[in-house]
């Protein structure tokens, strides 16, 4: 996976098919000459609806098995067969609003790789955890789980900083991605209230291999200079 890596996670937006069809068509157009590699996770049903020539496609979840009596779940081959050729597993609103557990996102990544999906591994520590001073601690627990492969990147995402607008500093965010490399020795993404305008600092942090951007990417003009900061 050569270059910096830009990806928007759509999360539950936008409302309709129009919209998505819209919004992607936008960003595509506008990411189009930018030198990254340029990621779209849109939800699961917009998939099969994009039709964008400059950005690839993934999903924000995936399951574990291939087929069978699953209700609601969707396989990797299922992703595959529609366009998406990366996944999201580990998002902190899987883990903490769904519930997901490290093991489960384990296997999802496992599965998916198998598959022969590419993965964005996402690990975090929640306020409480960094208050307490044991982010180091619960990352590498974390990261203890994640199934090591050329195909795979981690997102570093504070759970603190994910839609609040408060994005970690740049040394919190040099300190955990080089704990995260050093573990791992895998590209990490930095990801929690990416803006337009904190995008040039965060991007010249060492050890940031990428963004993963939720808000900001819904906005095609703020996620292009998002783009630009990074490309450098
Ligand atoms: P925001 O950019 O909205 O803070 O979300 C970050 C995120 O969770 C990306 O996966």
């Amino acid at each position: 996976m050569e270059g910096r890596i830009l990806a928007a996670n759509w999360k539950m937006n936008p409302a309709t098919k129009e919209e998505a069809i819209r919004l992607a068509g936008e960003i595509d157009d506008l990411l189009s000459e930018l030198p990254l590699v340029r990621l779209l996770f849109p939800p699961f049903v917009y998939i099969p609806l994009l039709k964008i020539r400059n950005l690839t496609l993934g999903a924000q979840d995936v399951f574990y098995e291939e087929k069978g009596a699953f209700t609601g779940e969707i396989s990797p081959p299922m992703l595959l067969s529609v366009g998406a050729k990366w996944v999201i597993v580990g998002h902190s609103e899987r883990r903490n609003v769904i519930g997901e557990s490290d093991e489960v996102i384990r296997r999802k990544a496992e599965a998916a790789l198998k598959a022969g999906l590419k993965v964005i591994y996402c690990v975090g520590e929640k306020l409480e955890d960094r208050e307490a001073g044991r982010h180091f601690a619960v990352v590498e627990n974390q990261l203890s789980y994640v199934p090591v492969s050329e195909d795979l990147v981690v997102a570093y995402e504070p759970v603190w900083a994910i839609g609040t607008g408060r994005n970690a500093s740049p040394e919190q965010i040099e300190e955990m991605h080089a704990f995260i490399k050093e573990r791992t020795g895998l590209k990490v993404l930095y990801g929690g209230s990416v803006k337009a305008h904190n995008a040039g600092e965060l991007a010249r942090v060492p050890n940031v291999d990428g963004f993963l951007v939720g808000g900001a990417s819904l906005k095609p003009e703020e996620f292009r200079k998002i783009g630009e900061a990074l490309a450098g």
